[in-house]
């Protein structure tokens, strides 16, 4: 019996958020903001929170700053039920923090990535994967030496015997280097989404995409926002529609979410038909809360929402 669920193994920050500005902001000028919040950032922890309130045993794996930041990482994953004994503070670097500044329907995006760019293959303890079932890689192109060193990362993984996923999430330098060949072998269920598969192949398709992909794969999983997601194992495509919400708060952390809803079922030993139920499920259910982890306070709350929105049922 193995002390975690799941070990999330990924990025941590803060976000910023800057809402009702008025205009633009300009080198050399002032301007307020009417509205200001300092959440929980990160992909990973969306990921983490979601799949903790689903009911799996999760830590987390990360590296923060001995700074106030630090703290707003680590009380915050705490109050969602997520083990931080195993992250790592360092005194090089601060915690990361991304500024969003909302207008309207669009935003501006500035992040210091700070520590998460340090955490390479040496702070990941064998003794801690051990500890886990399964260990869920994310965001890897945000996080410099996580991304040099990923194949040694995803071998140790394997080598102290835990399943594990992997969602690659954007590459801000758009350079996409990932030696999928050599990867992909090791990781047991891949998540990226549409754009990000077909940039890391450089194909114009998904189809083209996945034929790249498939003699390297075990199990694919692709998301395709609104239109749903396609699970690709032994040679098999099966896609399964979304579970439309006609009234989106916002989809801030869908593919997280879809990633928690899909891996909480996949540790517990569910078949594919099942997790990618669940992830969808649970990618839908995100859309009807503002943010991440709104619709996730608690899983009495995302089995209401499951039932009301979408008419569908979890039993895990
Ligand atoms: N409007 C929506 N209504 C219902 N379900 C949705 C909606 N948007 C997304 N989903 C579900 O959530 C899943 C993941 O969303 P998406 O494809 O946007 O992931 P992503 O691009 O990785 O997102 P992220 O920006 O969070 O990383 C989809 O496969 C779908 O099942
Ligand atoms: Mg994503």
């Amino acid at each position: 019996m193995k002390k975690f669920d799941i070990l999330a193994l990924g990025e941590l920050n803060v976000d910023l958020l800057l809402n009702r500005i008025a205009g633009f902001p300009e080198v050399g000028k002032e301007i307020f903001a009417q509205d200001m919040t300092l959440t929980l950032g990160s992909s990973t922890a969306i990921f983490a929170a979601n799949a903790a309130t689903l009911g799996a045993r999760v830590s987390f794996v990360g590296m923060i700053g001995k700074d106030s930041f630090g703290e707003v990482v680590r009380s915050t994953l705490e109050q969602r039920h997520v083990d931080t004994s195993n992250l790592i503070e360092v005194d090089n670097a601060a915690t990361g923090l991304t500024a969003i500044l909302n207008y309207d329907n669009d935003r501006a995006n500035v992040t210091y990535p700070g520590a998460m760019s340090l955490m390479g293959v040496k702070d990941i303890r064998p003794e801690i994967i051990r500890e886990a079932k399964h260990v869920h890689v994310s965001s890897i192109f945000l996080q410099e030496t996580l991304h040099k060193e990923i194949f040694e990362i995803v071998r140790m993984v394997k080598d102290c015997g835990a399943t594990l996923s992997m969602d690659v999430q954007f590459d801000p330098e758009e350079k996409w280097e990932f030696d999928y060949r050599k990867i992909l072998p090791l990781v047991d269920v891949f998540m990226p989404n549409e754009q990000e598969l077909m940039a890391i192949t450089r194909k114009a398709t998904v189809e083209e995409a996945v034929d790249v992909i498939l003699p390297y794969a075990n199990v694919t999983v692709v998301k395709m926002g609104t239109r749903g997601s396609l699970v690709i194992s032994g040679g098999k495509r099966f896609h399964m529609p979304a579970m439309l919400n006609k009234s989106v708060v916002d989809a801030i952390g869908a593919g997280d979410s879809f990633d928690a809803g899909f891996i909480s079922a996949y540790v517990r030993g569910k078949d594919l038909a099942e997790c990618q139920r669940l992830g969808n499920l649970a990618g839908a259910v995100n859309t009807t809360a503002a943010g991440g982890t709104g619709a996730f306070s608690s899983i009495e709350a995302v089995k209401e929402a499951a039932q009301r929105y979408f008419g569908q049922t979890i039993e895990l």
